[in-house]
């Protein structure tokens, strides 16, 4: 995804600084090069030579240092970059890039270019939320400059809350999308996609047929239209695609938590063929079948994803977009069914066996809106996939 790009990586001082080193390997596995420096106070969390180590290539680090002037001036240092990031993004970064400041290689890297820049900041939760962090925030959100994080989890002082780096893979996804140049560029999209898996035992669990096919391939689509999405897959049958934020859930509920923690966004795609009902009896030993007898299971109805994300009082995103898989009177069904989730679309497809789309290589959808039901030929879930994200791009930006 990254293939012929020059990120030039800004390591500020913070302990997360050792999470870069994660991200160098994650950028060049994407094909990017990457140009590393290293704050003074970075220098204290990561050595200058496993930085240049990883990137394969000399770390800068001086402003003054003669050697780097001359074979490559800290102005055309920040040019000849695709893309400046700085992560981690500490407080005293960002107050000097808010100001413009330009006393040392950073910030006056930061100062001398108009290359887009990417922030992940991270920090301790109260320096975050002071207000001076907040306001130099806003000005840089004014100024042009994306953000990616912080999240949000203990930290390393021992304290709670939103401070945290994003992870590399979400920093990755950002950076993907800040590259990628379309009609979704700067629209946040989350997706939904695969089976969940609810637990019976510690080696058993109820599941379904779903490959995750199709919501891998909406994420593909809606990433290649510049869209950064984040992809919460649950145990699926293919590989989730390149430059996009991945998070890896098995459970219903881990499913619901992840998208909690993604929101907010302009888009919500529900692909997911969620578990409707988890096993309230799960054992967490195994079952022996010679002990235990036939099991005897209670079930409890899990929380609906899709209607929770629709109802959303603060934070809905635009656009809510859920799935339906129906054996039979499929328009119908789906139709109430959009009314009964309160999503603004449902994508509608019979998945009687006899279609061979549950876990197959193409799909035939209705797309239902309050427009009405628009029937699309049976075609490639790829080419479902690009159509339904031209669609969303569509709506985004009426
Ligand atoms: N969905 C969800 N969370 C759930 C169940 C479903 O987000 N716990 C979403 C799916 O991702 C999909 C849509 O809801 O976008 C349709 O799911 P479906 O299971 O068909 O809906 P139900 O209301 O359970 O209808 P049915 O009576 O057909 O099972």
């Amino acid at each position: 995804m990254l293939a012929n790009k020059r990120i030039l990586l800004i390591i500020g001082g913070g302990i997360a600084a050792y999470k870069s080193l994660e991200l160098i390997r994650r950028l060049q596995d994407q094909g990017a090069e990457v140009v590393p420096v290293l704050t003074k106070a970075g220098e204290e969390f990561v050595t200058p030579l496993s930085v240049s180590a990883l990137a394969g290539q000399a770390v800068h680090r001086d402003l003054f240092d003669l050697t780097a002037e001359a074979e490559m001036g800290h102005i055309q240092l920040s040019r000849s970059a695709d893309l400046l990031v700085v992560a981690p993004a500490t407080a005293d970064l960002m107050a000097k890039m808010a100001n413009g400041h330009a006393n040392d290689l950073a910030s006056t890297l930061l100062l001398a270019t108009d290359t887009p820049v990417l922030l992940a900041p991270a920090m301790n939760v109260r320096m975050w939320q002071h207000p001076a962090t907040q306001r130099n925030l806003e000005i840089l959100l004014e100024d042009g400059i994306t953000c990616v994080g912080p999240d949000e989890g203990g930290m390393a002082c021992g304290e709670f809350g939103p401070g945290r780096l994003a992870e590399p893979v979400a920093i990755v996804a950002a950076i993907t999308a800040r590259l990628t140049v379309g009609p979704l560029s700067g629209r946040r999209i989350v997706v939904t996609s695969g089976p969940t898996h609810e637990p019976i035992d510690p080696v058993r669990y109820i599941a379904n047929r779903s490959s995750g096919a199709q919501g891998t391939a909406l994420a593909r689509a809606l990433r290649d239209l510049g869209a950064e999405v984040v992809f919460i897959t649950g145990p699926a049958s293919v590989a989730p695609p390149d430059g996009v934020e991945v998070v890896a859930v098995e459970t219903a509920q881990e499913m619901a938590d992840a998208v909690n923690a993604a929101l907010p966004a302009d888009a919500g795609v529900f692909a997911a063929a969620v578990a409707d009902w988890r096993v309230t009896s799960a054992s967490d030993r195994k079952l022996k079948k010679s002990k235990d007898g036939l099991p005897e299971m209670e079930f409890a109805e899990n929380s609906d994803i899709l209607k929770t994300v629709s109802h959303l009082d603060e934070g809905r995103p635009r656009l809510v977009v859920g799935f339906a898989a129906e054996t039979n009177d499929v328009v119908e069904n789906a139709t109430a069914k959009r009314l009964r989730k309160g999503c603004d679309w449902i994508v509608a497809n019979d998945v009687s066996p006899a279609t061979g789309i549950m876990g197959g290589s193409e799909n035939a959808v209705v797309l239902i809106s309050d427009q009405g039901a628009e029937s699309w030929p049976r075609m490639g879930k790829d080419t479902v996939a690009r159509q339904l994200a031209d669609r969303i791009a569509a709506a985004l930006t009426d």
